[in-house]
């Protein structure tokens, strides 16, 4: 599917086969002509980081019946009282406590994962390490059993595609997305009611807990919550190290810089996060008539803040298009602003550390087989489907 010009939502298209390849130059013609667009069908664009920045804190800015496909998402999508309330009731499983106790387990699953690939050879970087490794860390901080974790992942491909806008999908990708998203509460079911029975020390008990004192959280809630979980805190952490590792093997200096320093880890994370931003796009509808960017925007409007835009702007970032991981990182979107700032943004960041420093270090001749990897065909969430490279 293609849009022609006056179809297209955000002032380009997003299906274009070149704007995947390079989105940056699109953005940037956009941010320096038409900063804030207005189409047509009543959405918003934003392109520069103050704009986004202040529209994702802006409280008249929500969720309603938008253009995303992302309602079974529990908070995500989710206005106060109820965001506040859900949102209350996962994040004790995010502090940074539990997530310092985490990465032990995390550098033991990144040492077994690359240790098969130090033999030299060449071998796909996503599903041989990039894909894996998230997926085994959420898991076992839901606590879905190891011999579960590759249908867990079947699903959460099928779900990722589907938190794009309805409109920029197939009706086969569709009836996809919601068939992935009944075989996953299907097995949740079978999952929740073991742990009524035999607690365990995981995510699942603590939410299963909070249902049975019903007035908390009731099933349907607990299962969109654990949708949540698995596609917010995989594909993108999976596009993180995919994105991280081909920026950086198309800058060996700065590759050698972290081989040399792994130390940079935290910094070069970073600036991976802003140069090549995993989630390109959120989105939100006007609560009541209200001003955006200095325009006026009706109730029910839709205003989307590019993310992977504001990220590249030079009046946030200097030099935005220069991949520099000493660069003192300012103030990314990567992870969203205000009440939906990115939960599990402390265990991404962890993750991609480990991840990268890992790569870096633990194969120290790791080089490109393909210079023009093919992306996946996702407008909010930017990874290649594979990255084939030689150890
Ligand atoms: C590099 C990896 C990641 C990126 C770039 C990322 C990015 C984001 C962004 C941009 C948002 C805000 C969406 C919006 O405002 O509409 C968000 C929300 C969220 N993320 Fe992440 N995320 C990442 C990893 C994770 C992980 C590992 C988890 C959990 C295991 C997670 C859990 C969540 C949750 C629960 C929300 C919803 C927060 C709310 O609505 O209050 N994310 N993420």
């Amino acid at each position: 599917m293609t849009l022609t010009v006056d179809e297209t939502p955000f002032g380009f298209d997003p299906l274009n086969p070149g704007f995947r390849a390079d989105p940056y130059s699109v953005y940037r013609r956009q941010r320096e002509t038409d900063p804030v667009h207005h189409s047509p069908m009543g959405i918003w664009t934003l392109t520069r980081h103050a704009d986004c920045e202040a529209a994702l804190r802006d409280q008249k800015l929500g969720h309603g019946d938008g253009i995303n496909g992302s309602d079974h998402l529990s908070f995500l999508t989710l206005n106060p009282p109820d965001h506040t309330r859900l949102r209350g009731l996962v994040s004790r499983a995010f502090t940074p406590k539990v997530i310092r106790e985490l990465r032990p387990r995390i550098e033991q699953r990144v040492t077994e994962l690359l240790a098969p690939l130090r033999d030299g050879g060449e071998f796909d970087l996503i599903s041989g390490f990039a894909y894996p490794l998230p997926v085994m860390v959420i898991s076992e901080l839901i606590g879905v059993p190891v011999e579960d974790q590759s249908r867990f992942s079947g699903w959460s491909e099928e779900m990722a595609r589907g938190i794009d806008p309805d409109f920029l999908q197939t009706p086969d990708q569709l009836v996809r997305r919601d068939q992935a998203k009944l075989e996953f509460d299907n097995y949740f079911r079978e999952l929740i009611a073991a742990r009524r029975g035999r607690p365990a020390d995981d995510l699942l008990t603590g939410l299963v807990a909070a249902e049975q004192d019903g007035d908390k959280l009731d099933e349907q809630e607990l299962l969109d919550i654990l949708a949540l979980l698995l596609v917010a805190g995989h594909e993108t952490t999976v596009n993180l190290i995919g994105n991280g590792a081909l920026a950086l093997l198309r800058n060996p200096s700065q590759l050698q810089l972290l081989r040399e320093d792994p130390s940079l880890a935290p910094s070069a994370t970073e600036e991976l996060l802003r140069y090549d931003s995993p989630v390109q796009f959120v989105s939100r509808v006007a609560l009541a008539d209200t001003t955006v960017a200095g325009h006026p925007v009706a109730a029910g409007e839709i205003v989307s803040m590019i993310l992977g835009a504001a990220n590249r702007d030079p009046s946030a970032f200097p030099d935005p298009d220069r991949l520099d991981l000493t660069r003192q990182s300012g103030r990314l979107v990567s992870f969203g602003q205000g009440i939906h700032f990115c939960l599990g943004a402390p265990l991404a960041r962890l993750e991609g550390q480990l991840a990268l420093a890992g790569l870096a270090t633990a194969l120290p001749a790791l080089e490109l087989v393909d210079e023009q990897p093919a992306y996946r065909d996702h407008f909010i969430l930017r990874g290649v489907s594979a990255l084939h490279v030689r150890a």
